[in-house]
């Protein structure tokens, strides 16, 4: 065993048996603690890792101003996923003391003034000054960049599906798919911790497609909510299920399957929450259907085309007070977007949702940006709103919408 060191398997962050470091260590400290203080501190480095947590594998830490305060900003570096936590000084400090030459064997420190290496590798601990690899003080101005609920660095499936390289940086291609990502999960986050964990068993994608987002939730619920929920997509093209699935393997996301099949044809019990993003005209009512049949307690669809109603709308005989917008292509086509979206809320009302519409990413992205919520509120069903959906319908010269058939009404 080396100075200053447990065998491999024992606890971490007992105080070391022999320790002839404390010199070193202390020295390192201490130029550690000057350079954040006069803010010529770049970066430290943990590497080297001899600890006890199989999936760890290094920690970064950068000087950041949170709250107009210096803190250090420690990136956890684990098999699948990066962590980060924000420390004020002393807290940083007390981290850092108990990981140095106890579960990390390298610390590399980067300031403007020199870089320093303490190294519990060889026999005896060595600190190392060398010339600065950087002179220019950072920019903590940067270093306020948005926290992502999904980070880049460190995912699997993020780079296997081509939204970073393979050191963790999101390619320029991607940037847009990255941030609709995390735009998702910050929606989906609050409500999926909103569900009591024992009523949240599984999480249904139709029509995953290349399984981005069905990625991003499972990611979600292993990672930060720590559920052991399991998440399946359902996609009809085989080609696209067999990749996703061999991403989810690589990825150690063991709770995520995808399978083939269409989704009217998906046996959906069991859903606790139902997810269907622009998945194609009434496939979207197949999903709905199937959320409302299981009795899931979230629903949340952002709606593709809307072809059903359009063709309602335009073969509509009756002359109706909105001539004067519906002889017109677009505003055809608007109506048609708002009619289908609307009577879709007004039925999951009825069975018991409370509902949302509302943009979920600017249509610079995409148009369609619109998501349907329905969280399970009751257990339905209410005559009165069946009475505005025919109405609704009556207006438009609509016979049938799509979702009526497909919940039975
Ligand atoms: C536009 S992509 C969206 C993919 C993914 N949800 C996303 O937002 O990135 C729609 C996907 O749904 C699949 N799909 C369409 N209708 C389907 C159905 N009835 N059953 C299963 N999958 C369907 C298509 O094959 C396609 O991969």
């Amino acid at each position: 065993m080396r100075a200053g060191h447990y065998m491999r398997g024992t606890p971490a962050r007992r105080t070391p048996i022999i320790d002839t470091s404390l010199s070193r260590s202390d020295q390192f400290f201490s130029e550690l603690e000057t350079a954040f203080g006069n803010g010529s501190l770049v970066k430290l480095g943990l590497r080297a890792y001899d600890g006890t947590d199989v999936a760890l594998r290094s920690i970064d830490i950068k000087p950041v101003i949170i709250k107009r305060q210096p803190q250090l900003s420690f990136t956890w570096h684990y098999k699948t996923r990066d962590v980060v936590k924000n420390h004020p000084w002393d807290e940083a400090l007390l981290e850092l003391k108990g990981l140095v030459g106890i579960e990390f064997n390298l610390a590399q420190m980067a300031t403007t003034a020199a870089d320093w290496s303490l190294d519990f590798q060889g026999k005896s601990p060595r600190l190392k000054q060398l010339p600065p690899t950087q002179t220019a003080p950072v920019s903590l101005a940067h270093d306020r960049a948005k926290v992502r609920p999904i980070p880049a660095g460190g995912s699997i499936w993020m780079r296997e599906l081509g939204v970073t390289d393979k050191d963790g940086k999101v390619l320029p291609t991607a940037q847009d798919k990255f941030r609709q990502i995390n735009r998702y999960v910050e929606i989906l986050g609050p409500l999926l911790k909103a569900i009591p964990a024992g009523r949240l068993s599984k999480v249904v994608d139709m029509g995953a497609g290349k399984g981005y987002l069905t990625f991003a939730v499972a990611d979600y619920l292993a990672n930060t909510l720590q559920s052991g929920a399991r998440t399946v997509g359902v996609e009809l093209r085989p080609d696209l299920v067999d990749l996703c699935n061999g991403i989810a393997a690589k990825s150690g996301l063991g709770n995520l399957s995808f399978v083939q099949g269409s989704i009217d044809a998906f046996d959906g019990t069991g859903a606790s929450v139902l997810i269907a993003l622009h998945a194609c005209d009434t496939a979207t009512d197949d999903a709905i259907a199937k959320g409302i049949a299981a009795g899931a307690e979230l629903i949340v669809v952002a709606p593709c085309c809307h072809k059903q109603i359009r063709r309602e709308i335009e073969t509509a005989n009756a002359p109706t007070p909105l001539d004067y917008l519906l002889k017109h292509g677009i505003f055809v086509e608007r109506q048609a977007e708002m009619v289908t979206d609307g009577i879709r809320a007004l039925i999951l009302e009825y069975f018991g949702y409370s509902t949302k519409v509302f943009e979920f990413i600017s249509d610079v992205h995409t148009p369609k940006n619109v998501l349907i919520v329905g969280t399970r509120s009751g257990r339905g069903r209410y005559p009165a709103i069946l009475t505005k959906v025919a109405e609704a319908k009556a207006m438009f010269g609509i016979r049938r919408h799509y979702l009526e058939d497909a919940t039975g009404l």
